[in-house]
């Protein structure tokens, strides 16, 4: 339809609408004029009398946190920030977009007010919230019990965009009560809170497979469409990822219906409605473009601004290195100290982004596997040998190609499960693949079998059909870290990678594929992350070699852009500083040690507590 007479007189309408409202005579003029960093009274307002525009506490609470020496009372703030959809100042100039409100908890300094000003803490994901500070403080914040950190510093936490604010630990029924509601209001109208990012579109087409599989791919035959789903796409579905049963995850079939179920269900659920919010001039917005890095680190100085604070610390662990890094080369003037504990990689590229998360997993497999060998040579009785060694790689790579398809299935998921949870579970990884290598029982194998989803799915005929809401745990990693990178990946590019991948680091592939995917079936337009690096900030940026989540190379990568910065290196395994539930365990033989004279084991665990406590 051409644009006729009615409709022009219409747009001019809506333009003159637009135009009368003097903007600084609105009740939002306040925000805007903040928002355009006009406002001169900033000083006024603090950790506990935030600027109401911006930020109301409506919950204070007291509470007895245990600490290392002894239980502290926190006061600790909850309440609703209000930000604006879309942080654009050119946007500005011409419409409003719309507002949002985001929850966020502070811990004041146990010495007010805090001379340090405030810490935001941000605890990865990106999915985590804002009980991350909280969760921090009580240990991990205060390693020596000296309060150093909680004392000075208020600490601040958020729920980034998509975050469920139903779900939090502390704020629910039982607790402190359900979440108050947002009490701003925009053109008369309560504003609501950001909607929480999860995708189970496919879940209505499920009941009509044939309708489904049109969407998927064009299939010639019922024989045929009939096949493909029970083979491959319903079995996908209900796991919510591929099965490990029979290898299925190293197989190209799977992998390529996995692709495209991922993209269906991204691309569906980004266009429900629920994500659609209505500006004040009644443009549509979709807010599953704006769930950035970059919008979260402008809500959070939104924060800082709210509270009058000169400047912001940061903790940010895993994907929070990335709000972290991201926030200081936007806002370096305000950036004040800032660690980065298990370094995200900076570089805003699909391919880097999910290859670093394969290296990642790889490089832990490969320490377990050294420290497995090593056991062989040094001088340790029979039982604490580790049973696979010698040649553990080769062991588990003949079970894997081996003509037992459980086995190897056991194995498979069992090596992935490992690499996350590496003390607890490494010994009893190795006493499988030496019982699958050798068909002889070797103790510990048959324990850690039932905690496998391959092993109950073979010894029960049922499968999982438990419902999800968020069906592959996808959907906020997507509308984050797919807005976030460039370069997406189609299908045949995809498997392409896939192909390379699984030869180099074939545990990592397991994992690293799914990001992969995440990122490259999101639709929304990629907004890259800036550049993250400042010539002036003394960051400590913390590397791991061991570590599942963040390949090592990440934080020297990071070092380069922080030239002021410090690297420290975390030779063992898992995140270096995140161990607030060994902190008082370690703190406690470590004085027994010393009051005895004599210098405690060297363990993983203290060998993290030393690293923790030389940082914090
Ligand atoms: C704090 O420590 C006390 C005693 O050590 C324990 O009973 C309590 O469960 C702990 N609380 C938390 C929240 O960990
Ligand atoms: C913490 O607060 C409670 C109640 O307000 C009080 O009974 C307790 O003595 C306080 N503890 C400390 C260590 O200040
Ligand atoms: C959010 O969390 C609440 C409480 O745990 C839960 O009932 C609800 O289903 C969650 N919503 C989503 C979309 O996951
Ligand atoms: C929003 O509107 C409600 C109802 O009109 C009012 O009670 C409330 O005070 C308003 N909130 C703010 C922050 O002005
Ligand atoms: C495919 O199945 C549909 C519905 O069961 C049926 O109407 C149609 O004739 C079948 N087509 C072929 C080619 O078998
Ligand atoms: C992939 O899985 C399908 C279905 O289970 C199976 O028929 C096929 O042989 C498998 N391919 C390989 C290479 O294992
Ligand atoms: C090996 O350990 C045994 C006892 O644990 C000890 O007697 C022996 O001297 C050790 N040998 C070496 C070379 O350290
Ligand atoms: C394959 O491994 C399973 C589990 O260890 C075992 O129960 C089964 O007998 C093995 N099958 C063959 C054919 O060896
Ligand atoms: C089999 O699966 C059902 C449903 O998932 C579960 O309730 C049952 O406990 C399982 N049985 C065993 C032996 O694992
Ligand atoms: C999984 O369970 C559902 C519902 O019980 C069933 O329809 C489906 O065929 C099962 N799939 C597999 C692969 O066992
Ligand atoms: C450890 O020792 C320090 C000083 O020697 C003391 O302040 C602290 O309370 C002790 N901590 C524990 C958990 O025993
Ligand atoms: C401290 O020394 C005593 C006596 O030498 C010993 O029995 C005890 O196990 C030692 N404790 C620690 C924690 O090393």
């Amino acid at each position: 339809m051409r644009c006729s007479q009615w409709c022009f007189l219409l747009l001019v309408l809506i333009l003159e609408i637009v135009a009368s409202c003097d903007w600084d005579d609105c009740d939002e003029g306040m925000s805007l004029r903040q928002l355009r960093g006009q406002k001169t009274s900033q000083a006024a307002w603090s950790f506990e009398k935030p600027d109401p525009e911006l930020l109301i506490w409506d919950r204070i609470m007291h509470s007895a946190l245990n600490s290392t020496t002894g239980r502290v009372n926190r006061t600790i703030y909850n309440g609703w920030l209000k930000v604006p959809l879309v942080h654009d100042p050119a946007l500005m100039e011409f419409e409003m977009p719309p507002y949002v409100c985001l929850r966020v908890r502070g811990l004041a300094a146990l010495k007010p007010p805090a001379k340090n000003g405030p810490m935001l803490a941000h605890c990865g994901g990106p999915g985590s919230g804002r009980d991350c500070a909280m969760t921090m403080s009580a240990a991990n914040f205060d390693i020596d019990g000296r309060h150093a950190i909680i004392s000075d510093f208020d600490l601040l936490s958020i729920d980034q965009r998509g975050v469920n604010t139903s779900s939090d630990r502390y704020e629910r029924a039982g607790k402190w009560g359900e979440v108050p509601p947002c009490p701003f209001n925009l053109s008369g109208r309560p504003l609501s809170r950001f909607p929480t990012i999860y995708c189970d579109e496919i879940a209505k087409y499920v009941e009509e497979p044939r309708k489904l599989m049109k969407l998927l791919t064009p299939i010639q035959g019922n024989a045929s469409v009939e096949h493909h789903w029970k083979t491959y796409v319903e079995p996908i579905w209900r796991s919510g990822k591929i099965p490990y049963a029979d290898m299925a995850p190293t197989n190209e079939t799977f992998v390529r219906w996995y692709y495209r179920l991922v993209k269906l269900e991204n691309s569906l659920c980004y266009e429900t409605p629920r994500y659609k919010m209505r500006a004040p001039n009644g443009r549509v917005y979709n807010a599953m473009q704006f769930a950035s890095t970059v919008d979260c680190a402008h809500d959070i100085d939104l924060l800082r601004r709210a509270i009058g604070a000169d400047r912001m610390s940061w903790y940010g662990a895993s994907y929070g290195t990335s709000v972290a890094g991201v926030y200081a080369s936007i806002f370096p003037e305000v950036t004040h100290r800032v660690v980065m504990d298990g370094a995200v990689n900076p570089r805003p590229d699909t391919e880097a982004r999910s290859g670093s998360c394969a290296n990642g997993i790889q490089a832990v497999w490969g320490g377990i596997e050294k420290d497995c060998e090593t056991s062989l040579v040094r001088n340790l009785s029979a039982d604490e040998v580790c049973p696979a060694a010698p040649r553990v790689s080769s062991k588990a790579l003949h079970v894997l190609k081996g003509s037992n398809r459980t086995e190897a299935s056991y194995l498979l998921e069992l090596m992935l499960f490992t690499v996350f949870h590496a003390e607890a579970l490494a010994p009893l990884a190795m006493a499988c693949i030496e019982q699958f290598y050798s068909g002889k029982e070797v103790e510990g194998c048959n324990k850690v079998l039932p905690m496998l989803s391959s092993y109950r799915i073979a010894s029960n005929s049922s499968n999982s059909t438990k419902a999800k809401k968020d069906r592959f745990g996808l959907a906020i990693q997507s509308a984050v870290m797919g807005t976030d990178s460039a370069g997406r990946f189609d299908e045949e590019e995809f498997i392409n990678w896939w192909r390379r991948v699984k030869d180099t680091d074939p545990i990592g592939s397991l994992w690293a594929k799914n990001w992969m995917v995440a990122m490259s079936t999101w639709p929304a337009y990629a907004r890259p992350v800036p550049p993250v690096a400042d010539a002036g900030i003394e960051a400590v940026i913390i590397g791991n070699l061991h570590d599942p989540n963040t390949a090592y190379e990440n934080a020297q990568l990071l070092k380069r852009n922080f030239p002021e910065g410090y690297l420290v290196t975390w030779q063992g395994y898992g995140h270096c500083l995140t161990v607030p539930q060994h902190a008082m365990t370690l703190l406690k033989s470590y004085n027994k040690s010393k009051a005895n004279n004599t210098l405690p084991e060297y363990t993983n665990g203290v060998a993290k507590y030393a690293c923790m406590s030389k940082i914090l």
